[in-house]
């Protein structure tokens, strides 16, 4: 499948172009973005805009401390989820998180690149 059939490996392919094309100074390179974790209010705001079901598969990209994703685990019972982080300590207490939440039969912690990740059972993405 070529990147104009798929959206996916076209978004994929944008940010490598614009992450190893930044020219001189501080390169972004594949931390695409640094840790600030999503406050209250705007966690809560992401759970009414991605209005998840029982039956969705969330991927969060770059989840950090996984905190958006535990609320939507603890929100939708249902709900599965996937955290990737690129930064080891933060995946740590993630994984940590999801534990002390009990949510680990739902909701998994990938140490990686969003953009090495296989998403394509995801059907919704924070
Ligand atoms: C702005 S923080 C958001 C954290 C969390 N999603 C939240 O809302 O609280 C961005 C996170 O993305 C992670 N990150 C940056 N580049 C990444 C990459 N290429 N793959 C996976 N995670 C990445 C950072 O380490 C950081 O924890």
């Amino acid at each position: 499948m070529s990147p104009q059939e798929d959206p996916g490996q076209a978004l994929v392919d944008t940010i490598q172009e614009v992450t190893q094309d930044a020219g001189p100074g501080p390169r972004i390179g594949e931390n695409l973005a640094p840790f600030n974790p999503s406050m209250q209010p705007v966690v809560d705001t992401a759970l009414e805009l991605l209005a998840l079901t029982d039956s969705d598969v969330l991927y969060e990209l770059g989840c950090g401390d996984g905190r958006v994703m535990i609320a939507a685990a603890i929100a939708t019972p249902g709900l599965r989820c996937v955290g990737i982080e690129y930064d080891a300590e933060y995946a740590e207490r993630a994984r940590r998180a999801v534990e002390t939440a009990g949510l680990e039969e739902r909701v998994s912690v990938i140490h990686g690149n969003v953009l090495d990740v296989d998403m394509s059972d995801a059907t919704s993405v924070s």
